[in-house]
């Protein structure tokens, strides 16, 4: 009796349960893409017209976007995975502050109010866990398509003041391919009168995608998956059916799941093109992918050895696989050194992947990787979505058992992943229990070893 009393319960949120060590097998599906999703959904304000999105991801993020939607006055009918949009009667040029706090894609939402209502009132997103994330870009396109664009107490006023109230096409050149800002600026200049060039423009799948949605649309999209976007401005857009791309970041994390739980598995459908220099640093540091079939890789992965990486915009190294390739590098023979070009504080996984045990000394934006023979089941958290796929990556390959906390970034970005990876061999489960006995928590003694271990991985 008196041991039951001694039994300390301990607070934690709602939690993944992983068991460390058991392979994959089978097939991992792959979802829509959340980047497209919520880009489309957004250009859903162009139209008066019913718009159907296919292939659309069940995650918190597209919840929020629908949330926006709606709070602009348009309908929204979700069936499973389809999303039905009619924008006919929107009113609302001004997005709520606690919206967009909690969606940044929500900034999506400008360009078509002002093609629509000739104004857009819109908090400012701010910096996030990833960093700061600025929208000069975004707002210079603006005032380059003829917006007046003020920033007032953190607030982005944009106004089309000319008697048409329609934007002007013109020739901008970015400065770097931001995403985000070729995304607002596509948008914005379908519906402008006369031709628009975007120059430096990102070349991201997800940009193809929505000008292939804008072009069904009516749209006169042209270049896009190139440097250079031309668009001829059309009268009005109509409503259309449209099926989002394969969610490529979802993909390479689970071909880099096969890697680091060293199991043969069958990934998609997918896009292999979208995935090129993913495909070819799993290749270079020991795994054989080969086709299966015209929308599925079969991965086998062989001895694991580092590779060095770089983030960059597509087609290079994608940021949002950085961290999910970190714990793979995390149990690699041999050293690798991981550098993040795109966002300036994407290495929050770091800490937690020392706490299981990882060998990882980071210097500025640079992750110098010593591999280990094995991570240690922990009790760790995520911090922002792809370093929660990190963890949870790392979780699969420990030896022991894991608990993970840090629900509310992964929810926002991969669909059912615990039942996908359940359904594929994996021991994971999501637990509501808020209280646990202080005996059946993973060891947490493991980080004291690493602070020691980053030393000398230095
Ligand atoms: C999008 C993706 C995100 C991905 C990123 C890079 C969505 C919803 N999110 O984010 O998952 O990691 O692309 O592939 O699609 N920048 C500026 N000024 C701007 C805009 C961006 O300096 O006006 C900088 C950012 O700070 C960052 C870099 O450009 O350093 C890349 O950002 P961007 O390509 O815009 O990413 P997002 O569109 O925000």
């Amino acid at each position: 009796m008196s041991s039951v009393a001694t039994i300390k319960r301990e607070f934690i949120p709602p939690h993944l349960e992983v068991k460390g060590g058991h392979p994959l097998s089978g097939v991992l599906k792959v979802s829509g893409a959340k980047n497209s999703a919520l880009v489309l959904m957004a250009a859903a304000l162009l139209t008066k017209e019913t718009l159907l999105i296919k292939n659309v991801p069940q995650l918190t993020d597209i919840e929020v976007m629908s949330e926006i939607l709606l709070n602009l006055g348009a309908k929204v009918a979700k069936r499973s995975n389809s999303i039905e949009i009619n924008s006919t009667s929107i009113h609302n040029a001004e997005l709520p502050y606690k919206l967009v706090h909690s969606l940044r894609a929500s900034f999506f939402c400008i360009g078509p109010l002002l093609t629509r209502l000739g104004e857009a009132k819109i908090p400012l997103p701010g910096g996030c866990n990833i960093g700061a994330r600025p929208i000069d870009e975004h707002i210079n396109g603006l005032k380059a398509l003829g917006a007046e664009v003020e920033i007032n107490k953190d607030v982005v006023k944009a106004q089309v003041l000319t008697k048409n109230k329609r934007l002007r096409g013109t020739n901008i050149t970015l400065k770097y391919p931001s995403v985000g800002a070729t995304e607002t600026i596509l948008m914005a200049s379908c519906l402008a009168l006369g031709k628009t060039t975007i120059s430096n423009a990102a070349r991201e799948p997800e940009i193809q995608d929505l000008a292939k949605m804008l072009n069904s649309m009516g749209a006169k999209v042209y270049g896009a998956g190139t440097k250079k976007i031309k668009i001829i401005g059309v009268e009005a857009l109509k409503g259309t059916s449209h099926s989002v791309i394969p969610d490529r970041i979802e993909a390479g994390t689970f071909l880099i799941a096969a890697a680091i739980t060293r199991s043969p598995i069958i990934v998609g459908p997918l896009i292999p093109n979208h995935l090129s220099a993913v495909i070819s640093k799993l290749q270079e540091c020991g795994c054989s992918i080969s086709h299966h079939g015209n929308h599925h890789l079969k991965i086998t992965p062989r001895d694991i050895s580092g590779v060095d990486i770089t983030t960059s915009p597509f087609p290079g190294f994608p940021t949002d696989l950085q961290a999910p390739f970190m714990s793979l590098m995390a149990t690699a023979k041999g050293s690798s050194k991981i550098k993040e070009k795109v966002f300036e504080k994407r290495m929050q996984h770091v800490f937690e992947l020392n706490k299981m045990g990882a060998c990882i000394y980071l210097e500025k934006d640079t992750a110098h990787i010593k591999g280990v023979k094995e991570l240690i089941g922990s009790h760790v958290a995520g911090g922002d979505l792809r370093s929660s796929a990190a963890i949870i990556l790392a979780c699969l390959s420990a030896k022991g058992n894991s608990i993970f906390t840090g629900l509310e970034h992964l929810d926002r970005g991969y669909e059912k992943l615990e039942e996908k990876l359940t359904n594929a061999g994996s021991i994971i489960s999501r637990e509501f229990d808020h209280t646990r006995s202080r005996s059946s928590f993973p060891n947490k003694t493991i980080s004291e070893d690493n602070i020691n271990t980053q030393k000398k991985a230095a």
